[in-house]
């Protein structure tokens, strides 16, 4: 696989980088995930407009322009031929000296690099996925997409002890979203649910594509938090990410969701959202 690190487009095993790096030290910097479906970059422009958010919430500045993200990202679609998976990026704040303090104007170190994996046809999707929740051990500023992720790889080593497939993070009783993806439900009333954007929650980038197909379709969308006891009545539940697109819920924590099946809103959902890249 071929990177770009640091500046340069290199054999992703032979990438190194100083100790020092901020990143590594302490975690400070942010990160964004693309899928590539086909050759083409899916909701790039959104995904950028969200790094960079999330650099100016932390106060590294930008080193490209959105036609240079895109430039390359490109290359590196060329370069590894990559037809269809996903693209991370990562910006931290720099190398410098082991101290919590930073001095200003320290050179971003960015990191990017090609995953290969079939995002759009997930057998998943079929059958539908298990889940269980965890408490949310995250910090106060989930809308950042912060490098720091230890409270969602602890998570993720509890789905992956359970056997299932996703993780719901419960703030009391209340889903703030999937440990890597945004929480759904629809109600026995029709309504599309999802916790509305606050600090609280990431502000996914399928949830908006999603939220905006399902208008067009009509649907009844509700942006509020809901509870786990909300998700265990309702008619159907699912996930989104860059990673999954959508996933549908069948059960949560050992009990069945939604009668147990991938459910028609999901469905015509994610149908809708794949004609939409394609
Ligand atoms: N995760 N919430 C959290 C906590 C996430 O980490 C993600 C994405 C999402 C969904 O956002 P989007 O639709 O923009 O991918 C919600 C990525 C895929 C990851 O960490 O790999």
């Amino acid at each position: 696989r071929i990177g770009f690190v640091r500046g340069a487009f290199v054999p992703l095993r032979e990438a190194v980088l100083p100790v020092m790096d901020r990143g590594f030290l302490f975690g400070d910097g942010v990160y964004e995930v693309t899928a590539v479906i086909e050759g083409r970059l899916v909701d790039n422009d959104h995904h950028l407009q969200r790094l960079n958010r999330s650099l100016g919430e932390i106060g590294i500045a930008n080193p490209f322009s959105t036609g240079k993200w895109t430039e390359i990202e490109t290359e590196i679609m060329r370069r590894n031929e990559l037809r269809n998976g996903l693209i991370y990026i990562q910006v931290s704040r720099g190398v410098a000296e082991r101290a919590f303090q930073y001095a200003e104007g320290l050179e971003p170190t960015v990191v990017m690099f090609p995953q290969f994996s079939k995002v759009q046809s997930n057998p998943i999707i079929e059958t539908g996925a298990r889940i269980i929740t965890v408490p949310d051990l995250r910090w106060a500023r989930r809308d950042i997409k912060s490098t720091s992720l230890l409270a969602q790889v602890m998570a993720k080593h509890a789905v992956k002890q359970a056997g299932v497939k996703e993780a719901w993070m419960l703030d009391g009783d209340i889903i703030t979203e999937g440990a890597s993806s945004t929480a759904f439900i629809v109600t026995r009333g029709n309504e599309l649910v999802t916790r509305n954007l606050s600090r609280d929650i990431l502000p996914g980038i399928t949830r908006r594509t999603v939220l905006e197909i399902a208008k067009r379709h009509g649907l009844t969308i509700v942006e509020r938090p809901f509870s786990k006891a909300e998700v265990l009545e309702a008619s159907e539940a699912f996930y989104t990410s860059a990673s999954t697109i959508a996933v549908p819920v069948i059960e949560m924590d050992g009990v069945c969701v939604g009668g147990g099946v991938p459910g028609p809103v999901f469905r015509s959902l994610y149908d809708a959202y794949l004609q939409d890249v394609m």
